[in-house]
Protein backbone atom coordinates (compact mmCIF):
# COMPACT_ATOMS: atom_id res chain seq x y z
CA UNK A 1 0.00 0.00 0.00
CA UNK A 2 0.91 3.65 -0.01
CA UNK A 3 3.27 5.43 2.03
CA UNK A 4 1.72 9.17 1.76
CA UNK A 5 3.46 12.49 3.26
CA UNK A 6 0.72 15.16 3.93
CA UNK A 7 2.10 18.70 4.71
CA UNK A 8 -0.84 20.60 5.98
CA UNK A 9 -3.11 19.16 9.05
CA UNK A 10 -5.64 21.30 8.08
CA UNK A 11 -9.10 20.87 6.18
CA UNK A 12 -7.75 18.88 3.03
CA UNK A 13 -5.09 17.26 4.33
CA UNK A 14 -7.05 15.52 7.33
CA UNK A 15 -9.58 14.88 4.73
CA UNK A 16 -7.43 12.77 2.66
CA UNK A 17 -5.43 11.57 5.77
CA UNK A 18 -8.67 10.39 6.91
CA UNK A 19 -9.69 8.57 3.84
CA UNK A 20 -6.41 6.74 2.80
CA UNK A 21 -5.85 5.11 6.73
CA UNK A 22 -8.54 3.20 6.47
CA UNK A 23 -7.33 1.63 3.15
CA UNK A 24 -4.27 0.64 4.54
CA UNK A 25 -2.04 3.36 3.67
CA UNK A 26 1.03 4.80 5.96
CA UNK A 27 0.03 8.78 6.30
CA UNK A 28 3.00 10.50 7.40
CA UNK A 29 1.35 14.18 7.99
CA UNK A 30 3.18 17.51 8.98
CA UNK A 31 2.16 20.88 10.22
CA UNK A 32 3.70 23.86 11.41
CA UNK A 33 3.99 23.35 14.84
CA UNK A 34 5.88 19.85 14.84
CA UNK A 35 4.71 16.65 15.44
CA UNK A 36 3.96 16.72 18.78
CA UNK A 37 1.14 18.95 18.35
CA UNK A 38 -0.26 16.20 16.04
CA UNK A 39 -1.00 13.77 18.99
CA UNK A 40 -4.61 14.07 19.14
CA UNK A 41 -5.14 13.52 15.07
CA UNK A 42 -2.73 10.47 15.11
CA UNK A 43 -4.86 9.08 17.98
CA UNK A 44 -8.28 9.64 15.74
CA UNK A 45 -7.25 9.37 12.16
CA UNK A 46 -4.44 6.64 12.93
CA UNK A 47 -1.79 9.14 10.82
CA UNK A 48 1.84 9.14 11.68
CA UNK A 49 3.03 12.28 13.14
CA UNK A 50 6.43 13.70 11.71
CA UNK A 51 8.50 16.95 10.53
CA UNK A 52 7.75 18.21 7.39
CA UNK A 53 11.28 16.72 6.15
CA UNK A 54 10.17 13.71 7.07
CA UNK A 55 6.87 14.13 5.12
CA UNK A 56 8.63 15.10 2.08
CA UNK A 57 10.38 11.96 1.67
CA UNK A 58 7.70 9.58 1.28
CA UNK A 59 7.40 7.41 -1.11
CA UNK A 60 5.17 6.82 -2.83
CA UNK A 61 3.05 10.73 -2.94
CA UNK A 62 3.41 13.78 -0.93
CA UNK A 63 0.49 16.27 -0.92
CA UNK A 64 1.14 19.93 -0.22
CA UNK A 65 -1.98 21.43 1.66
CA UNK A 66 -1.02 24.50 3.15
CA UNK A 67 -2.04 27.75 2.68
CA UNK A 68 -0.70 28.99 -0.77
CA UNK A 69 1.60 32.00 1.00
CA UNK A 70 3.06 29.17 3.03
CA UNK A 71 4.60 27.18 0.19
CA UNK A 72 7.32 29.94 0.50
CA UNK A 73 7.86 29.62 4.32
CA UNK A 74 8.48 26.47 3.80
CA UNK A 75 12.55 25.73 4.31
CA UNK A 76 14.41 25.94 1.38
CA UNK A 77 15.86 22.76 -0.61
CA UNK A 78 12.89 20.64 1.40
CA UNK A 79 12.22 18.37 -1.74
CA UNK A 80 15.60 17.73 -2.31
CA UNK A 81 15.89 14.63 -0.42
CA UNK A 82 12.14 13.67 -1.91
CA UNK A 83 12.80 10.17 -3.99
CA UNK A 84 12.82 10.94 -7.59
CA UNK A 85 9.59 8.60 -8.26
CA UNK A 86 7.87 10.46 -5.76
CA UNK A 87 4.57 11.90 -6.78
CA UNK A 88 4.13 15.87 -5.50
CA UNK A 89 0.29 16.44 -5.48
CA UNK A 90 -0.39 20.21 -4.77
CA UNK A 91 -3.98 20.73 -3.10
CA UNK A 92 -3.28 24.68 -3.23
CA UNK A 93 -5.71 27.27 -4.44
CA UNK A 94 -4.17 30.79 -4.10
CA UNK A 95 -7.07 33.63 -2.26
CA UNK A 96 -5.56 36.62 -2.19
CA UNK A 97 -7.38 37.93 0.89
CA UNK A 98 -5.85 34.80 2.59
CA UNK A 99 -2.23 34.53 0.57
CA UNK A 100 -1.23 38.24 0.22
CA UNK A 101 -0.97 39.26 -3.36
CA UNK A 102 1.56 37.15 -5.12
CA UNK A 103 2.68 39.12 -8.04
CA UNK A 104 3.92 36.75 -10.27
CA UNK A 105 0.25 34.62 -10.20
CA UNK A 106 -1.80 38.36 -10.23
CA UNK A 107 0.66 38.30 -13.58
CA UNK A 108 -1.11 35.32 -14.80
CA UNK A 109 1.25 32.66 -13.78
CA UNK A 110 -0.91 29.33 -12.61
CA UNK A 111 -0.89 28.79 -8.78
CA UNK A 112 0.71 26.01 -9.41
CA UNK A 113 3.04 26.65 -11.58
CA UNK A 114 4.30 28.88 -9.01
CA UNK A 115 4.37 26.41 -6.64
CA UNK A 116 5.98 24.48 -8.53
CA UNK A 117 8.58 26.94 -8.96
CA UNK A 118 8.81 27.67 -5.29
CA UNK A 119 9.82 24.26 -4.24
CA UNK A 120 11.98 23.44 -7.10
CA UNK A 121 9.92 19.92 -7.97
CA UNK A 122 6.91 19.04 -10.45
CA UNK A 123 3.68 18.83 -9.27
CA UNK A 124 0.43 17.69 -10.29
CA UNK A 125 -2.47 20.04 -9.47
CA UNK A 126 -4.85 17.40 -7.30
CA UNK A 127 -7.57 17.53 -4.46
CA UNK A 128 -8.06 22.01 -5.22
CA UNK A 129 -11.27 21.45 -7.12
CA UNK A 130 -13.23 19.72 -3.89
CA UNK A 131 -14.41 20.41 -0.84
CA UNK A 132 -12.45 18.69 2.26
CA UNK A 133 -15.95 17.56 4.16
CA UNK A 134 -16.43 15.92 0.07
CA UNK A 135 -13.57 13.81 0.21
CA UNK A 136 -14.38 12.66 3.17
CA UNK A 137 -18.17 11.45 3.09
CA UNK A 138 -18.76 11.91 -0.97
CA UNK A 139 -16.67 9.25 -2.27
CA UNK A 140 -18.76 6.00 -4.62
CA UNK A 141 -17.83 2.97 -6.05
CA UNK A 142 -16.59 3.12 -9.79
CA UNK A 143 -19.76 3.38 -11.91
CA UNK A 144 -22.30 5.20 -9.48
CA UNK A 145 -24.11 7.62 -11.40
CA UNK A 146 -22.61 11.22 -11.09
CA UNK A 147 -19.12 9.87 -9.16
CA UNK A 148 -17.39 12.76 -8.32
CA UNK A 149 -14.66 13.80 -10.85
CA UNK A 150 -10.72 14.95 -9.41
CA UNK A 151 -9.09 17.17 -12.31
CA UNK A 152 -5.42 16.31 -12.14
CA UNK A 153 -3.12 18.52 -14.32
CA UNK A 154 0.96 18.11 -14.55
CA UNK A 155 3.53 17.09 -17.05
CA UNK A 156 4.31 13.32 -16.21
CA UNK A 157 1.50 11.15 -17.81
CA UNK A 158 2.52 8.11 -15.78
CA UNK A 159 2.36 10.22 -12.35
CA UNK A 160 -0.96 11.46 -13.73
CA UNK A 161 -1.88 7.78 -13.89
CA UNK A 162 -0.86 7.08 -10.45
CA UNK A 163 -2.95 9.73 -9.19
CA UNK A 164 -6.39 8.76 -10.96
CA UNK A 165 -5.33 5.30 -9.56
CA UNK A 166 -5.30 7.32 -6.35
CA UNK A 167 -8.71 9.32 -6.75
CA UNK A 168 -10.26 5.86 -8.06
CA UNK A 169 -9.23 4.49 -4.56
CA UNK A 170 -10.94 7.36 -3.08
CA UNK A 171 -14.04 7.03 -4.63
CA UNK A 172 -13.97 9.62 -6.76
CA UNK A 173 -13.54 9.33 -11.20
CA UNK A 174 -9.45 10.83 -11.63
CA UNK A 175 -9.50 12.89 -15.14
CA UNK A 176 -5.94 13.88 -17.17
CA UNK A 177 -6.83 17.68 -17.06
CA UNK A 178 -3.79 18.58 -19.33
CA UNK A 179 -0.25 20.10 -18.35
CA UNK A 180 0.39 22.18 -15.68
CA UNK A 181 0.27 25.21 -17.59
CA UNK A 182 -2.88 24.68 -18.35
CA UNK A 183 -4.08 24.54 -14.45
CA UNK A 184 -5.62 27.49 -14.60
CA UNK A 185 -9.06 25.64 -16.12
CA UNK A 186 -8.97 24.04 -12.16
CA UNK A 187 -8.29 27.13 -10.44
CA UNK A 188 -10.96 29.22 -8.31
CA UNK A 189 -14.39 30.45 -9.92
CA UNK A 190 -13.54 28.10 -12.68
CA UNK A 191 -17.14 26.00 -13.94
CA UNK A 192 -15.30 23.03 -12.42
CA UNK A 193 -14.57 24.52 -9.30
CA UNK A 194 -15.61 23.23 -6.31
CA UNK A 195 -19.09 21.78 -7.88
CA UNK A 196 -19.11 18.51 -7.62
CA UNK A 197 -19.47 17.27 -10.93
CA UNK A 198 -19.17 13.80 -12.76
CA UNK A 199 -16.40 13.07 -15.15
CA UNK A 200 -18.36 14.20 -18.26
CA UNK A 201 -19.23 17.28 -16.87
CA UNK A 202 -15.87 18.15 -15.73
CA UNK A 203 -14.00 17.82 -18.87
CA UNK A 204 -16.71 20.23 -20.82
CA UNK A 205 -16.00 22.75 -17.81
CA UNK A 206 -12.30 21.91 -18.36
CA UNK A 207 -12.41 22.89 -21.65
CA UNK A 208 -14.84 25.85 -21.33
CA UNK A 209 -12.24 27.77 -19.22
CA UNK A 210 -10.86 30.94 -20.98
CA UNK A 211 -7.05 31.83 -19.66
CA UNK A 212 -8.77 35.73 -20.03
CA UNK A 213 -10.80 35.50 -17.69
CA UNK A 214 -8.95 33.78 -14.60
CA UNK A 215 -8.59 36.73 -12.42
CA UNK A 216 -12.21 37.11 -13.24
CA UNK A 217 -13.24 33.88 -12.40
CA UNK A 218 -11.06 33.68 -8.88
CA UNK A 219 -12.90 37.27 -7.85
CA UNK A 220 -16.09 35.44 -8.47
CA UNK A 221 -15.22 32.94 -5.79
CA UNK A 222 -14.02 35.50 -3.23
CA UNK A 223 -17.14 36.91 -3.97
CA UNK A 224 -18.70 33.88 -3.15
CA UNK A 225 -16.54 32.75 -0.35
CA UNK A 226 -17.39 35.80 1.29
CA UNK A 227 -21.06 35.59 1.33
CA UNK A 228 -21.02 32.18 2.29
CA UNK A 229 -18.80 33.39 5.73
CA UNK A 230 -21.51 36.20 5.71
CA UNK A 231 -23.98 33.83 5.72
CA UNK A 232 -22.54 31.68 8.42
CA UNK A 233 -22.14 34.27 10.74
CA UNK A 234 -25.83 35.56 10.41
CA UNK A 235 -27.11 31.90 11.31
CA UNK A 236 -24.23 31.50 14.06
CA UNK A 237 -26.20 34.91 15.53
CA UNK A 238 -29.77 33.85 14.59
N1 LIG B 1 -10.39 23.02 3.00
C1 LIG B 1 -10.85 22.70 1.78
O1 LIG B 1 -12.01 22.24 1.62
C2 LIG B 1 -9.94 22.85 0.57
C3 LIG B 1 -10.35 22.25 -0.63
C4 LIG B 1 -9.52 22.33 -1.75
C5 LIG B 1 -8.32 23.02 -1.67
N2 LIG B 1 -7.98 23.64 -0.49
C6 LIG B 1 -6.69 24.38 -0.48
O2 LIG B 1 -5.76 23.56 0.25
C7 LIG B 1 -4.85 24.41 0.96
C8 LIG B 1 -4.96 24.07 2.44
O3 LIG B 1 -6.27 24.38 2.87
P1 LIG B 1 -6.87 23.87 4.25
O4 LIG B 1 -8.29 24.30 4.26
O5 LIG B 1 -6.55 22.44 4.47
O6 LIG B 1 -6.03 24.76 5.27
P2 LIG B 1 -6.14 24.86 6.85
O7 LIG B 1 -7.31 24.07 7.33
O8 LIG B 1 -6.04 26.30 7.19
O9 LIG B 1 -4.81 24.10 7.35
C9 LIG B 1 -3.56 24.56 6.99
C10 LIG B 1 -2.51 23.60 7.50
O10 LIG B 1 -1.26 24.01 6.96
C11 LIG B 1 -0.29 23.94 8.00
N3 LIG B 1 0.81 24.85 7.69
C12 LIG B 1 0.78 26.19 7.50
N4 LIG B 1 2.01 26.64 7.25
C13 LIG B 1 2.83 25.58 7.25
C14 LIG B 1 4.23 25.39 7.07
N5 LIG B 1 5.04 26.42 6.78
N6 LIG B 1 4.74 24.15 7.21
C15 LIG B 1 3.94 23.08 7.49
N7 LIG B 1 2.60 23.20 7.65
C16 LIG B 1 2.06 24.42 7.55
C17 LIG B 1 -1.04 24.35 9.24
O11 LIG B 1 -0.29 23.95 10.35
P3 LIG B 1 -0.82 24.10 11.86
O12 LIG B 1 -1.81 22.99 12.05
O13 LIG B 1 0.42 23.94 12.68
O14 LIG B 1 -1.44 25.47 11.96
C18 LIG B 1 -2.36 23.60 9.03
O15 LIG B 1 -2.24 22.27 9.48
C19 LIG B 1 -5.26 25.85 0.65
O16 LIG B 1 -4.51 26.36 -0.41
C20 LIG B 1 -6.73 25.70 0.24
O17 LIG B 1 -7.16 26.76 -0.59
C21 LIG B 1 -8.74 23.55 0.61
Amino acid sequence: MWQVGIIGAGGIGSAVARRLVPLGAEVRMANSRGPASLADKAAAIGIVPVTVEAAATARDFVLIAIPQHAVAALPPGLFAQTPADTIVLDANNHYPIRDGEIAAIEAGMPDSVWVAERIGRPVLKMFNTIHAATIVDGGHPKGTPGRICVPIAGDDMAAKRKAIDLAEALGFDGLDAGPLAESWRQQPGTAGYCRNLDLPAMRDALAASQSDLVATYRAEALAKARAMTAEALARSRA
